[in-house]
This record gives C-alpha cells, sequence and structure tokens, in this order.
C-alpha cells in the first residue's frame, strides 16, 4: 500500500520559487513579493518579468521588455487558416487548445528546450495568445480580425482587437490587474499538468496546451464562467436565499466559492471585488455587484465559505463588455506567463513526475482462452 491523498491535497511534489501561498492567513507572494502592493501599484508586464527574470525591472528593463513582447504580437497565418476550418460554435477554450498545439507545431524553437529558446517562446506565447482569443472571437462572428498594435499595452490593445473600439484607460486597466492576479498561483491543476508534461522533457508549447485542456474544467478555470452564468440565472438578490438552498441541498456546488488552500480569503478575490464595486459604480449600474455581495454574505452564512478569484472576476468581465465564454480564455491570458515560468523553472531542474497509485482492483486472476469463456446469454 502507498501513503495517498486524494486529489494530492496537501501534498508538495516540487520545489518551485516562484509563488508562496499562505493559505492560513490568506497571503501570496510572487517571488516574495506581496501581491497587494502589486495589484495596486504594479502592472501585468512588470509581474511577468518578475516571475521569468526573478527580480523586478529597472523602467529601462521594462520598457524594453514590453518592447520585445509587443513585438511577438501577432496572428500566425497557419492559425487564421485553421480558424477559418472551424465551426462558429466551437468552444474559445476548446479552440484555445487547439491553437496551442498549432503554435508548437510551427515553432521555430520547436523541441528545443534550452533556456534560451523557452524564453523566446515564452514571450511568444504569452503575446499570440490575448491575439489570437480576439482574432477567434471576430471570426466566429464573420469579422476579420483586427490587427494588433504594438503601440499600446497588451490589456488595451486585446479589448480594442476584441470589439475595435479603444477602451478607457479604467477599462485596460481593470483587465491588466485581473491578467495579473490570474497570473501565478502556485501548484494548481493547470500548472501542475504543466509540470507533469515538462517533466518528460516535451517541449513548452506541449506542457501549455495541457495547461489550457486542465484549466478549461468548472472547478479550476471555468469556474468564472459558470459564476456569471449563475448570477444571470439567480437575477436579483431577493432570490438569491432561495438559489442556494436549491443548490446546496441538491449537493451541488456553488461556482467561485472555496479552495484547495485558502482558508481565508483568497487575497485575489480582495481586488476583483473592489474593482467590480468600483466599475459597477463607475458605471452608474451595481446591479451585478450587489446580487454578487448577496450571494456572497449567503455562502458565509450557510457553508463558512469564502469567495475565490473566479467570483468577483465575473462581475469584472462583465462590466468590461467580455462575453461569457471568454472569460476562462482571459483566466488562460494571464496564467499562460506563469505556466511558462514554470515550465522554465522543471526544465532547469528536471526530474520526471511520476506518482504512485494505490491499486483496488483483484490479482492474480486466472486467464482463460476466449473460446473456452462461457458466453453472455
Ligand atoms: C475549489 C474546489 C474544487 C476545492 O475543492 P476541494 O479542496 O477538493 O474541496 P472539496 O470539494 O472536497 O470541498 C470540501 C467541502 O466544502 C464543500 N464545498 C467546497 N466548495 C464548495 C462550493 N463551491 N459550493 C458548495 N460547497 C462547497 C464541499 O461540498 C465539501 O463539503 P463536505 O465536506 O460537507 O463534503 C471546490 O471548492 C469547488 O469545487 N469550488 C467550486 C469551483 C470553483 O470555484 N473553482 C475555482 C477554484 S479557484
Amino acid at each position: 500500500m502507498v501513503e495517498d491523498s486524494k486529489g494530492l491535497a496537501g501534498v508538495a511534489v516540487a520545489d518551485t520559487a516562484l509563488c508562496y501561498i499562505d493559505g492560513q492567513a490568506g497571503r501570496l507572494f510572487y517571488r516574495g513579493y506581496d501581491i497587494h502592493p502589486l495589484a495596486k501599484q504594479g502592472s501585468f508586464a512588470e509581474s511577468l518579468y518578475l516571475l521569468w527574470y526573478g527580480e523586478l525591472p529597472t523602467e529601462t528593463e521594462l520598457t524594453i521588455f514590453e518592447g520585445l513582447l509587443a513585438r511577438e504580437r501577432r496572428l500566425p497565418d497557419d492559425l487564421l487558416a485553421a480558424f477559418r476550418t472551424f465551426d462558429a460554435d466551437a468552444t474559445p477554450m476548446s479552440v484555445l487548445r487547439t491553437s496551442l498545439s498549432l503554435l508548437g507545431q510551427i515553432d521555430p524553437d520547436e523541441g528545443d528546450n534550452s533556456p534560451e529558446a523557452n524564453l523566446r517562446k515564452a514571450g511568444r506565447l504569452v503575446a499570440t495568445v490575448p491575439v489570437a482569443v480576439a482574432a477567434w472571437h471576430r471570426v466566429r462572428q464573420g469579422e476579420e480580425p483586427l490587427p494588433p498594435d504594438p503601440e499600446i499595452g497588451l490589456a488595451e490593445d486585446f479589448l480594442r482587437m476584441l470589439s475595435g473600439e479603444s477602451p478607457s484607460d479604467t477599462a485596460a486597466a481593470a483587465l491588466d490587474t485581473s491578467l495579473l492576479l490570474y497570473l501565478e498561483h502556485g501548484f494548481n491543476a493547470s500548472t501542475f499538468a504543466c509540470r507533469v508534461v515538462a517533466s518528460t522533457l516535451a517541449d513548452m508549447h506541449a506542457a501549455v496546451t495541457a495547461g489550457v485542456a486542465a484549466l478549461s474544467g468548472p472547478l479550476h478555470g471555468g469556474a468564472n464562467e459558470q459564476a456569471m452564468r449563475m448570477l444571470e440565472q439567480i437575477v436579483t438578490p431577493d432570490a438569491v436565499d432561495e438559489y442556494l438552498e436549491g443548490e446546496l441541498a441538491a449537493g451541488r456546488k456553488i461556482m467561485g466559492f472555496g479552495h484547495r488552500v485558502y482558508r481565508t480569503e483568497d487575497p485575489r478575490a480582495t481586488h476583483l471585488r473592489e474593482m467590480a464595486r468600483r466599475l459597477g459604480e463607475s458605471s452608474g449600474d451595481s446591479t451585478w455587484y450587489e446580487l454578487s455581495r448577496t450571494v456572497e454574505e449567503g455562502m458565509k452564512a450557510r457553508k463558512g465559505l469564502n469567495c475565490n478569484v473566479d467570483f468577483y472576476c465575473a462581475t469584472v468581465y462583465r462590466h468590461l463588455g467580455i462575453p461569457i465564454d471568454l472569460f476562462t480564455p482571459l483566466f488562460a491570458m494571464g496564467r499562460t506567463g506563469g505556466w511558462a515560468a514554470h515550465v522554465m523553472e522543471q526544465h532547469r531542474d528536471n526530474r520526471l513526475i511520476r506518482p504512485r497509485a494505490n491499486y483496488t482492483g483483484q490479482v492474480d486472476r486466472p486467464y482463460v482462452r476466449i473460446d473456452r469463456r462461457d458466453q453472455a446469454t
């Protein structure tokens, strides 16, 4: 019998210097820096630099880094050609998964796991994912994708490529902060999937494709979409009690609540709640925020559960005018940088990740030739 922990709860499977989570205290650190000042004063690109290079950038370093990433922002012809063959109702997450696989196939550094090649691939991935997500959204609506604008920031450019209109500074900043909050979170399911694949010495794109696949499920990244669909179903605060009681009595999970590691408030949720409040206030419509608050209070009272990163992110993305089925691809846009950092960390000091399982079946069953087995009646 091997010692087990269902769902690997509480098991440390590797070392990492990227991110530290104190689940009891509700604290999160990227390379030792508390998430709160990073989210309040920093940017997605700055946090990405921190993860990949280990230190916060100077102004010059950040400008060069953003310029390099912006140069990689493009939609490869092969990817656009593939999009044109897909059914318009293909889900954006499955299109994204296929896109990453295809991008790996055409990447000039395919199969090269050297630190230099990994950094180049990481840059191309982070820069291309937003272009691909926006392009697919336009293609599925019968519109032409808009070319990226390397002169503006990644979050602003994504919103522009999606809708064709320049977003407000507030909208671009809100998206940038959400990407920063989604960037990295230790050995969550999708990052673990990436590291397992990377540990076979498969390359960065193969690993990140596995990350997207793992992220798509409703217990992980899919929760932000499901949280919004739930709010749409509940409609008004006075319907919250009945909804929660019915769902919980039926043994169903409430999406956007609970966490494997946090035993108190998820520090990312603190920022997203405040962003949701401010976006509601500035738009003159706090309906989604008020409804979310009521659901949050209801879950705390009934189950003692806190909301996680995905719950208020749903309301934030709603205010940014993002279609619901793009919520999880946006999570992937942020997390791609974290996945890439983990692949680089795994390749730098690799050992195959290969756990054991407890076998629960029979042993030593006598083999009976097929012509001598009793035929089923
Ligand atoms: C995140 C999650 C998968 C963590 O799972 P986990 O660590 O395996 O915890 P469990 O699913 O075993 O939950 C422990 C208990 O809390 C309850 N619980 C956890 N999350 C819940 C939720 N969202 N709604 C209702 N009950 C929940 C479980 O039913 C279980 O209760 P029990 O002990 O009475 O059976 C889980 O909280 C969940 O499914 N949340 C909803 C999906 C979500 O928001 N995912 C995004 C995560 S960032």
